[in-house]
């Protein structure tokens, strides 16, 4: 791994068994079905796609809530796929993860201060007031205030719950930080605020951001690099700046169609996807996207389309290999 480099994943899956009754065979749900990144110090790499596409799965298995079904996790050039015990203890503190609700990890009878010190009671030996100190001091960085040490999570907004799920995360000094859709329960004004707070952070703690949302507007203005999954894969994975300017893959094109633009000159088309998405226990054969995509030919319903480099991306798309998707705009008009 290079310096930099604090997370690596390669063809990470995980799928889940279905099960129907006593004497059917369970059916496989794919949820991940084979994501490849790398995850760098004070870079952020956001993940977007529609609701259902495995954006929460990759976050377990990239926090080791659950274990990978098949592929390899390098975390500080460690495997996590083959660690013993004690290795993935040591491990753990390193990767910490934010939810969209912070009622959910915090426990409505534990005062801010408590379950700030909680991780340092639970993984450290420091004294009581080293620990009441740290907590203190990252109330601060965090943007409360000290006199919130005492306080109960129900007395505070939701912007300063997020803030306060964020400060716990961050007790133990993590490489990396995973943020399920950090601002999404928050009006726009306060999700800018809170946004910065963790742009502020990132850059004095080192850390590597990996940031889920479904959310282009925001992804644009903190991502580093962008990957777009569809049904538990990646289908365009690269810089923001490339995504974001020349969008390939027709499910990204779709995506960010839907984004409002800050530009009101430029013109929007607005591209309308056919259909619901598949059942991801049944994905379509060939390319998942197939039923629903404008630029669909022969090709796309009989063979999977691998990630391959283009234009400075990566992109798993037959149109897009064969030059076709820059022939045919996705939306007439
Ligand atoms: N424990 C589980 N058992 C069975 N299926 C699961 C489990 N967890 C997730 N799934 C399924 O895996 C797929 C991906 O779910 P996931 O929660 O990762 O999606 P997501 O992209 O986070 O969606 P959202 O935007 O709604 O949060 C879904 O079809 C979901 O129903
Ligand atoms: S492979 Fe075919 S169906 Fe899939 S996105 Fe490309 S053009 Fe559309
Ligand atoms: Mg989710």
């Amino acid at each position: 791994m290079s310096g930099d480099i604090v997370l690596e994943a390669d063809n990470l899956a995980r799928s889940y068994p279905i099960y129907r009754g006593a004497f059917a065979k369970p059916l496989t749900l794919k949820a991940l079905d084979g994501a490849s990144f790398t995850l760098s110090r004070k870079k952020t790499l956001a993940i977007v796609g529609e609701s259902g596409c495995g954006k929460s799965t990759l976050a377990r298995v990239v926090t080791m809530i659950e274990p990978p079904t098949s592929g390899e996790l390098l975390i500080g050039g460690m495997n996590v796929t083959t660690a013993g015990r004690a290795a993935l203890r040591a491990l753990r503190p390193k990767v910490q993860i934010v939810f969209q609700n912070p009622y959910g990890s915090l426990n409505p009878r534990q005062r801010i201060g408590a379950a700030l010190e909680e991780p340092l009671l639970v993984n450290t030996k420091l004294p009581a007031a080293e620990r009441r100190d740290r907590a203190i001091a990252m109330m601060q960085a965090v943007g409360l205030r000290p006199e919130h040490y005492d306080r109960y999570p129900h007395m505070f907004s939701g912007g300063q719950r997020q803030r306060i799920a964020i400060a716990r995360a961050l007790m133990l000094d993590p490489e990396i930080l995973v943020l399920d859709e950090p601002v999404s329960a928050l009006d726009v004004s306060i999700q800018a605020q809170v946004l910065n707070v963790l742009g502020g952070l990132q850059e004095r703690m080192n850390l590597a951001f990996l940031f889920i949302s479904h959310d282009l507007s925001v992804v644009r203005h903190i991502a580093d690099d962008v990957m777009v999954m569809y049904l538990g894969r990646p289908v365009e994975h690269g810089p923001r700046e490339a995504i974001f300017a020349h969008p390939q893959h027709p499910y990204t094109r779709a995506l960010l169609s839907a984004t409002p633009v800050a530009d009101p000159e430029r013109k929007k088309e607005r591209i309308v996807l056919k259909g619901e998405l598949p059942s991801p226990i049944a994905p379509p054969t060939g390319c998942p996207f197939h039923p629903r995509c404008p630029l669909a030919f022969e090709r796309c319903s009989v063979e999977r389309p691998q990630l391959l480099p283009s234009r400075g991306v990566m992109v798993a798309c037959h149109a897009v290999e064969e030059g076709r998707a820059e022939a045919t705009p996705v939306v007439a008009g």
